[in-house]
This record gives C-alpha cells, structure tokens and sequence, in this order.
C-alpha cells in the first residue's frame, strides 16, 4: 500500500516537473523561431496549425511568431478520446483517461498576442479536420498518442505548402505512440524527418 502511494507521489511529481520544463523549452522555442523566420522570408501563403494545444502555451508561443496569419488550434479541449485510447493500450503505449480533461477554450485565447488570427476547432480529430481545405506551412502535431498523430501527418502533410514544416512532440520522449506513428508515416510514404534536440525529442518533416 505505500510503495502504490509512493509510486503515485513520484509519478505526479514526474509528471508535473516535465510539464514544467517542456513549457519552456528553449531548444524547441528557438527551432520554432528559426523556422518562422525561414517561412517569412520566403514569402509562402498559407495558414498555421495545432494538433493538441492543451492550455495553449507553444500555441502562444506560435501565435506570437505568425502575427500575419491563420492559426488553427485542433483540440478536444476535453482530453484524450476513448477511441484513441484504445489504440493506444493494444501497442503498449501511454493513454490515461483523465489527462487534458476540464480545457478551458477562453484562458487558452486569453493567452494568445493575436487572438483574431485564431480559429478554435474543438473536438475529435480527424473528425475535427473535415471542411479545412487551407493550405498550411507550419503544423505543431503534439497529442501523445498513435492514432490523431499518424491522422495528423497524413491530413497536414498533404496539405502542407512546398517550403513548409511539421513538428512532431514527443518522438524521443517516453511516449511510445507518437513515436510508432511517426515511423509508419515516414515508411508508408517515404517521406523523412530530422530528430530534434529539444527536451521531448521532437521531429521535423518538412516538403
Ligand atoms: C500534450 S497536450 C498538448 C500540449 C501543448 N501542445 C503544449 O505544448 O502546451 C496533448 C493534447 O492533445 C489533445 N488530443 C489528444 N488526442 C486528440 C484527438 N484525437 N483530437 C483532438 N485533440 C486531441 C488532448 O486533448 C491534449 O490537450
């Protein structure tokens, strides 16, 4: 019985210290930042994307860096879905019912410098995608689990402009899910990306 409470204790306490530093992140703030100066200066039309924004805070940071464009937020805004959830458990992966639950859509806005470029598209994805026919040339995909990562590369990657970019959360990380998406999509489609050094192991796929 206290070993299972100790066990619970270091497992919030971990949970919270990576939420922490993943929220200031520098390496993938400054991947970001580079990125988007590469974007602007060579002048591409297009909109940008979320997939997983949870309270909104890499999305204040890419708000920030587009001030002249569209910026789609893809989220439940109520946690994970049951029906990735069970993907997710036949791999072996991470999935906990209750994580990204109670969302507030109005503090995530509040965060954002540009919140009239924002375009909330609550609910389930790829559900939530239908009726997007923008084009984009910077997708953030960070959901933690198989199966909206894998729908997210094959939605966003077809509709990604020549000269765009997708990040990937949690390759490297301990996120089993998005890690074995990543790899079905790359070799599905040959398509190749570049691991990132940031604190969660992203990736880059970029056309
Ligand atoms: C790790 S959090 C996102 C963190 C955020 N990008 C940040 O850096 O602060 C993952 C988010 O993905 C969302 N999510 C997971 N599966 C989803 C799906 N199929 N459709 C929409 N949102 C999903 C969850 O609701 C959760 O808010």
């Amino acid at each position: 019985m206290i070993d299972a409470i100790v066990r619970l204790i270091r497992e919030i306490v971990i949970s919270w210290l990576i939420r922490l530093f993943a929220s200031s992140d520098i390496v993938r703030w400054q991947m970001l930042k580079l990125i988007a100066d590469e974007i602007r200066e060579k002048n591409i039309d297009g909109s940008i994307a979320e997939l997983g924004v949870y309270k909104g805070d890499f999305a204040k940071l890419i708000n920030e860096q587009f001030p002249e464009k569209k910026l789609y937020l893809f989220d439940t805004f109520d946690g994970f879905d049951e029906r990735d959830i069970k993907t997710e458990v036949k791999i072996g992966g991470y999935g906990k019912k209750n994580d990204f639950k109670n969302n507030n859509i109005e503090l995530v806005m509040k965060k954002m410098k540009y919140p009239n470029n924002c375009i909330i598209k609550k609910g389930w994805f790829p559900e939530s995608g239908n009726g997007v026919e923008d084009r984009f040339l910077f997708v953030s995909i960070d959901t933690d689990l198989f199966e909206p990562t894998y729908h997210g590369l094959k939605f966003f990657y077809d509709r990604l402009e020549k000269g765009g970019y997708i990040f990937v959360h949690d390759y490297n990380g301990k996120l089993f899910g998005a890690k074995q998406a990543v790899r079905k999509f790359s070799k599905e489609y040959n398509i190749p990306y570049v691991p990132l050094s940031d604190l969660c192991g992203s990736v880059v796929f970029s056309k």
